[in-house]
């Protein structure tokens, strides 16, 4: 740690608190996790999960870990530096971001998703605070609780952060999987449009009711498994009828509406996967060329050093292996400045054959029209029942406990 000059603390979450530092020799600015548990052996650091995920994840859009140090029983993750996270730089706000601010954001965020689902880890804590932005470039962090894919079933822990948590998670079905990231990447999305989150639940059944207060009350058809976990705990869904999210999220373009409808489907295998959520509409707006979804990432395999994690630091390459004509650079703001004429076919999903994860996702067909955003949709948004970022009791957003669930049985 001598190597290292501390300046000032930027964070501190669940597991470790987080302070900016400088590399003596580089002058490299870093951020240093010091993790809050003691750590006895180096064996015992090596196979955390963050450090098994994070070495072998290498991608424009996933946080860089630079070094794993062990001193005096601490443990320290070094990072690459970046400025804040994505709660801090929506807090603050009371102008919404542009469509393309978040159009970019969101690219990131799921080109670097679709990076970590192909290599078999899924994130389950994706929520604005592990969203780091650097300028113009999002990383997605904090992998103290990334899962294998095929990690065999029964998974028992019911984690991630309560607003950012999906309903089989609630649920508690005992075979969740990469789904629940994606779950949570429509509702961030829906939170950069309005600057509030969507579904602010103050515990595990207030939040289940206010996700029924907006999707409605799960059906048989649209979340059979739902209604099985439902009935083998005999819970019953709150009553609701469905709010459309263009009521609650009267600035997101159709195409925008279309993608966090999809993403934020009950039925986990429903929701596009990050690949195919790459190829909607809302990303195709002024591309010339076809985003590139097969991308031959940096093979970890071969670059990673196996015996030693204190040096993970591996090349990026930024090409990834081919070159549209468009290229969606990280960083870049997508075009364009007006917005082009909305697509009124049908949106039929590519299969990539190349994604791990099966999926049956049959996006919504509909898109719907620009002239929806009318007098009367601002007289839906006074009637809805629920205004997103409303709760009852003001929630913090950290130390949300998770555990045992709180679904009342009647
Ligand atoms: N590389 C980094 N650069 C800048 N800030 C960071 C970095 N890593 C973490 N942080 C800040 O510290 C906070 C906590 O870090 P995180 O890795 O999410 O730890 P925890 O597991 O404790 O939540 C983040 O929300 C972010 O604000
Ligand atoms: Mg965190």
């Amino acid at each position: 740690m001598k190597r290292y000059k501390l300046s000032k603390m930027i964070g501190d979450g669940t597991y470790g608190s987080v302070v900016r530092a400088t590399n003596n020799e580089t002058q490299e600015l870093v951020a240093i996790k010091k993790m809050k548990k003691k750590y006895f052996s180096w064996e015992e650091c090596v196979n955390l999960r963050e450090v098994q995920t994070l070495k072998k994840l290498n991608h424009p859009n996933i946080i860089k870990l630079k070094e794993v140090i062990r001193e005096n029983n601490e443990l320290y993750f070094v990072f690459e530096y970046m400025d804040a996270n994505l709660y801090q730089i929506m807090k603050d706000r009371d102008k919404p971001f542009s469509e393309s601010k978040i159009r970019n954001i969101m690219y990131q965020v799921l080109q670097g998703l679709a990076y970590q689902h192909k290599m078999g880890y899924f994130h389950r804590d994706m929520k604005p605070e592990n969203l780091l932005i650097n300028k113009d470039t999002v990383k997605v962090a904090d992998f103290g609780l990334a899962r294998e894919i095929r990690a065999r079933p029964p998974i028992t822990e019911y984690v991630s952060t309560r607003w950012y948590r999906a309903p089989e998670v609630l649920m508690r079905s005992p075979n969740y999987n990469s789904p629940v990231d994606l779950w949570a990447v429509g509702v961030i999305m829906a939170e950069l449009y309005t600057l509030r989150p969507l579904f602010p639940g103050t515990s595990e059944p207030d939040e289940i009711f206010k996700i029924c207060s907006v999707l409605g009350t799960p059906t048989q058809e649209n979340w059979s498994d739902g209604m099985r976990l439902a009935a083998g705990m005999n819970y019953k869904f709150p009553k609701f009828a469905q709010t459309p999210l263009e009521t609650l999220i009267p600035n997101a373009c159709p195409e925008a509406i279309q993608l966090m409808t999809d993403l934020m489907k009950y039925d986990p295998i429903k929701r596009p996967t990050a690949s195919q959520a790459l190829q909607y509409p809302y990303f195709q707006i002024g591309i010339s060329a076809p985003i590139p979804v097969n991308n031959k990432y940096p093979n970890p395999q071969t670059q990673r050093q196996e015996n030693n994690v204190s040096n993970i630091s591996v090349q990026q390459d930024n090409s990834m292996g081919r070159k549209p004509q468009f290229v969606p650079q990280y960083g870049v703001v997508y075009p364009p400045k007006s917005h082009p004429p909305y697509p009124n076919q049908p949106f039929q999903p590519r299969f990539n054959p190349e994604e791990q994860i099966p999926s049956n996702s049959k996006p919504s067909s509909k898109a719907p029209s620009p002239s929806a955003k009318t007098g009367r949709q601002n007289n839906l948004i006074k009637n809805a029942r629920y205004m997103p970022g409303q709760s009852t009791r003001t929630s913090p957003r950290k130390g949300i406990p998770t555990g045992p669930s709180g679904i009342p049985v009647k």
